[in-house]
């Protein structure tokens, strides 16, 4: 099964046609609003099983209930590292295959600086918190599973060295979008070194870029109607399509370390996310980091 043909307008729908998922289990963060609840919907009508993770379990369980998708609600919240290793733990006590992690909760472009627990709360949600969940769960994950982490194009604004890992609080120089870049690049790398980890096995690990998708997203932005208004936006099904063609698709089986957008392998868009020693040190810093927050 080829994925040529899907693109921009490929919907979530689309990309899935005639698979058939009875037996898989996937995970999917942020599983309660915009493209991970869409994607939730999308993998449970093709008869997947769905761990599914939000900040509550109240918002978990409703999230699986109302898309119709049978499976386990848990919850993480990814800015609590303690939060996210219970969360880790509980997915390997389901004692069942994960065919994917599909890390997909984020936020985006906090309009002032926000410290927790010191670091900007950006990278500390996005980048962080996956990075415990998914190092965490990995014994969990299938002998040909995937991991799926959703980056952005925005990953082109993040700082000219890629990350400052002497402002990882933000408290030096603190720019919305510059910060959300940095938690972006900061996905992609991630996925880039999961992907060196996982050769010589079925495993993978590739980052996506949806798109740009009216969402819950903008919810901390002033201005969003104004941003919104001046750029195309594909739909929610439409924005779904990338990361449930990388979870799921056949074509796609044996791709790792890319990056994906509309559906197809894309260029990335900044001087330093192809850079294989910079994803090291960023792994390295994370594990570091992770020590101590969890100590
Ligand atoms: N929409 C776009 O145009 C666009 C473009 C590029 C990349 N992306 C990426 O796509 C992903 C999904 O975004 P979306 O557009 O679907 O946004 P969304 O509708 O705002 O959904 C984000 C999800 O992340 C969850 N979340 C936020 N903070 C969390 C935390 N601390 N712990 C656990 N979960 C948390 C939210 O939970 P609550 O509802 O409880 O807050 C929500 O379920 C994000 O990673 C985003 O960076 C989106």
């Amino acid at each position: 099964m080829s994925i040529e043909g899907f693109g921009y307008e490929s919907t979530a729908e689309q990309v899935t046609e005639g698979l058939d998922l009875s037996g898989k289990r996937y995970v999917v963060t942020g599983c309660n609003s915009g493209l991970g609840q869409e994607t939730t919907r999308v993998l449970a009508l093709r008869g997947a099983e769905i761990v599914g993770l939000a900040r509550t379990e109240d918002k978990a369980a409703k999230a699986l209930a109302d898309a119709g998708a049978k499976g386990t609600p848990l919850v993480c919240e990814l800015s609590d590292p303690k939060s996210a290793q219970a969360c880790a733990k509980a997915i390997v006590e389901l004692g069942q295959p994960i065919d994917a992690f599909i890390l997909n909760a984020g936020i985006m472009a906090l309009p002032e600086p926000r410290t927790t627990l010191g670091y900007d709360l950006q990278f500390l949600t996005n980048h962080i918190g996956h990075f415990i969940l998914a190092t965490q769960a990995l014994d969990a994950l299938a002998e040909d599973g995937r991991v799926v982490v959703l980056s952005s194009g925005a990953h082109r604004m993040a700082p000219e060295t890629g990350i400052e890992f002497d402002n990882l609080s933000g408290e030096r120089d603190y720019k919305p979008w510059k910060m959300y870049g940095q938690s972006k690049l900061a996905n992609l790398l991630f996925a880039r070194k999961l992907a060196v980890q996982f050769e010589g096995t079925k495993k993978t690990a590739n980052s996506v870029h949806p798109g740009v998708i009216r969402t819950n997203l903008t919810r901390h932005m002033d201005n969003a109607e104004e941003l919104l208004g001046s750029l195309t936006l594909k739909t929610v099904p439409q924005g779904a399509a990338t990361q449930c063609l990388v979870a799921t698709h056949p074509g796609v089986a044996e791709v790792s370390g890319a990056y994906f957008a509309d559906c197809q392998v894309a260029e990335t868009l900044h001087a330093h996310a192809e850079d294989d020693e910079l994803a090291a040190k960023l792994w390295t810093r994370s594990e570091e980091i992770v020590k101590t927050l969890l100590s």
